[in-house]
């Protein structure tokens, strides 16, 4: 298959730009589209034989439920059992990086949900997602467009490493701001939810709309082989670079010097907070020094962590080192993220 890499301006841009990607998803096709978290690969979330098509490109197990995108709240009504928390979610967090799972409604295919009785709802805030959606004229099912273990696809040329030839569109629309994948919180009562996967929306913001909101623990901790999670996508090694990662958790002091001392041993690769790469540039040794921004800037973190994750399959160097994020604020998000493509190994200093 040839795949189309159209690039359009998210500021500036026509519904006729997008008319043959949003036909492309009407019959049944596939289409790579940007979204403010990351880029989706998204295809008519109506439909059973679409779901297994967006499984096989992915080369994702199909007990893995997809979200389905929406470009207005209410649109869910006909997919899923709201409720008047879903839409105070919906007024402080949509359109935005918040998936809110509910009940599914029988419009939704088993395929899709991975044969789970719940469906997860988004509406992104991306221009260019929102109108696709519209002008699909369907929800679109998307999962993060990366082939299924790989990290998340943050711009198009991600995107295209790992589908070209494998979906009708891509469609450019420049980096995702954020970086990382929506919060997923799942609705358990009237006022009351759990969050599943931390992100851009955090514990705290949430806290603000909803008086009882827990974590599920698999956001922090790996799960057993045999154990069913809450969010089916928690399970696995995830995120990874094709390299072993291990996160330094230690004192500002104690890293920097483990740095040092991997530095001086040479062949790895050290993604560092901004003054570290810094602290590092004359120290003695040779390695790779990937910078995510300033230690206290998140936001920078959560925006370039994916890139440099997929930057260490490129460059020279057995193994990766990075830092053990905080568990608080938006710091949850990357320590979920990044525990994930370590696969929990974690050097304590
Ligand atoms: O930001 C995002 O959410 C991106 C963009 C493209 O919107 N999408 C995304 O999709 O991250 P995906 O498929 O990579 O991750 C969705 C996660 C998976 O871990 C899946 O298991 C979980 O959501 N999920 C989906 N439906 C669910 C359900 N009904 N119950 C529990 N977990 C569900
Ligand atoms: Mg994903």
């Amino acid at each position: 298959m040839k795949t189309n890499l159209i690039k359009i301006n998210p500021d500036n841009f026509r519904d006729d730009e997008l008319l043959a990607a949003a036909q492309t998803v009407k019959d049944g096709g596939l289409v790579v589209f940007p979204t403010e978290t990351v880029y989706g690969i998204g295809a008519d979330a109506t439909s059973a034989e679409c779901a297994r098509k967006i499984y096989a490109a992915k080369g994702r197990p199909s007990d893995n439920p997809l979200i389905i995108h929406i470009s207005s709240p209410a649109d869910a009504e006909p997919y899923a059992v709201t409720t008047p928390l879903y839409y105070r979610l919906a007024r402080h967090f949509m359109p935005g990086p918040l998936t809110v799972i509910m009940p599914k409604r029988d419009t939704v295919p088993d395929a899709v949900t991975g044969g789970l009785d719940s469906v997860a709802v988004r509406c992104p805030a991306h221009p260019i997602a929102n109108a696709l959606i519209r002008l699909s004229g369907v929800p679109i099912a998307a999962p993060s467009a990366n082939i299924s273990g790989r990290p998340s696809a943050t711009c198009a040329a991600h995107a295209m490493h790992d589908f070209d030839g494998r979906v009708e569109f891509v469609i450019d629309g420049g980096e995702s701001r954020f970086g990382m994948e929506s919060t997923i919180v799942k609705i358990t009562g009237e006022d009351s939810l759990i969050l599943l996967r931390p992100g851009a929306v955090t514990y705290d913001a949430l806290c603000c709309v909803c008086g009882d909101v827990s974590v599920s623990d698999t956001v922090t901790r790996m799960l057993k082989a045999d154990e069913r999670p809450l969010c089916p996508g928690m399970k696995y090694r995830h995120y990874a670079p094709e390299k072993p990662l291990a996160l330094a958790d230690g004192s500002a002091e104690d890293v920097l010097a483990f740095f040092r001392r991997k530095k001086a041993e040479g062949n790895c690769i050290l993604i560092c907070y901004d003054e570290q790469a810094d602290a590092l540039a004359d120290a003695p040794g040779d390695c790779t020094v990937l910078r995510i921004g300033r230690s206290d800037d998140l936001e920078t973190q959560g925006h370039r962590i994916f890139a440099a994750l997929r930057q260490c399959d490129e460059l020279n160097g057995d193994a990766v080192f990075a830092n053990l994020p905080p568990l608080e604020g938006y710091g949850l998000a990357l320590y979920n993220r990044l525990i994930r493509a370590a696969a929990h190994t974690v050097i304590r200093l």
